[in-house]
């Protein structure tokens, strides 16, 4: 069978000689020069047969089925990579059409044994693993669990990694001790593992839509409204304990979108950036 490499739409008429290439199963091309043929063919039509390159950037998502994970699936599948995620479990209750074309791998950042595998191939990792609970807990899921990922990527040459980090809230960082000191250990680190492809979000309050299988859960219902007032109220962030409180929201789709772009372009700055940041990388054009 023969691999036709030009394909060209013939009809009867008097163009006097074409050429087409094709390519035989060895790897030779074949010439078919039409005059050889008893009529003589005219191309009416070029059909264009869009095939697109095989994606070459893998990301793989780290808590691809949470809230944040979730949209930073869909961006980057959107951008056309290819696209795995990896949560303690697994596959995402998600019924959007998307969640399909991802491969959804299950393990627990805590088990290294367990998640290792996941990491093939892959050229860039994004991080949405973090949650609430005890401070121990708070420190292991956001510290811990993260610090394995970073030091398990760098192992397996992953050129870029972003964490999805948190805004500092003053006051709040010591009733939630345990949350943001497993943040900072997570940057430290990242920022040791990857000088070059380490890149961390921190964000105040994320919000925008959280889907439960094919429920659709509007957190954007305080969220976006504060996020213009609180853009022009940049005063109330400089009171000391109660300012940062008044960080500017930000939608979950600007954090999706900041956070696939610094996991994939090669000129993206490594090292933190900050709510207005976020904000402002989100409102650039893609390229
Ligand atoms: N939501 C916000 O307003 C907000 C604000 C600032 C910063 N952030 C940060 O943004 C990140 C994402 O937040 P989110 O709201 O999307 O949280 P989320 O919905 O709770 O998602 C957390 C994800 O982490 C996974 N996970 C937890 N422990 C894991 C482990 N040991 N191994 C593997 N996967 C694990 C969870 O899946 P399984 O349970 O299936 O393992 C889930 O997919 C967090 O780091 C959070 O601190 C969020």
């Amino acid at each position: 069978m023969r691999t036709v490499i030009s394909r060209l739409i013939l009809s009867k008429s008097s163009v006097p000689r074409i050429n087409t290439m094709a390519v035989s199963r060895n790897g030779r091309y074949i010439s078919t020069d039409s005059t050889k043929l008893d009529e003589p063919v005219k191309v009416e039509e070029a059909e264009t047969v869009n095939v697109p390159p095989p994606p070459t950037e893998k990301l793989l998502v780290l808590g691809g089925n949470g809230f944040v994970g979730s949209h930073v699936c869909k961006e980057a599948l959107d951008r056309g990579l290819s696209v795995s995620s990896l949560s303690r479990s697994g596959r995402s209750s998600i019924a959007d059409s998307w969640a399909s074309k991802v491969t959804w791998h299950q393990g627990n950042l805590l088990l290294p044994d367990s998640w290792q595998e996941a990491l093939s191939g892959v050229t860039s990792v994004i991080s949405c693993v973090g949650g609430f609970g005890s401070n121990s807990y708070m420190y292991k899921i956001n510290g811990t669990a993260n610090i394995n990922a970073i030091r398990g990527a760098a192992e397996k040459g992953v050129k870029r990694f972003v964490y999805i980090s948190a805004a500092d809230f003053g006051l709040v960082n010591y009733i939630l001790q345990g949350y943001y000191e497993g943040k900072r250990a997570a940057e430290t680190e990242l920022l040791t593992k990857f000088p070059y492809g380490g890149v961390i979000l921190r964000p105040g309050f994320i919000y925008g839509t959280r889907s439960v299988g094919s429920m659709k859960i509007p957190l954007g219902v305080i969220g976006s409204p504060l996020e213009m007032v609180l853009q022009h109220a940049k005063p109330l962030n400089k009171l000391p304990l109660v300012g940062p409180l008044f960080a500017s929201p930000v939608s979950v789709n600007a954090v999706a979108k900041v956070a696939v772009r610094a996991a994939t372009d090669p000129v993206f700055p490594p090292g933190i950036i900050d709510i207005e940041g976020i904000q402002r990388y989100s409102q650039q054009k893609s390229k």
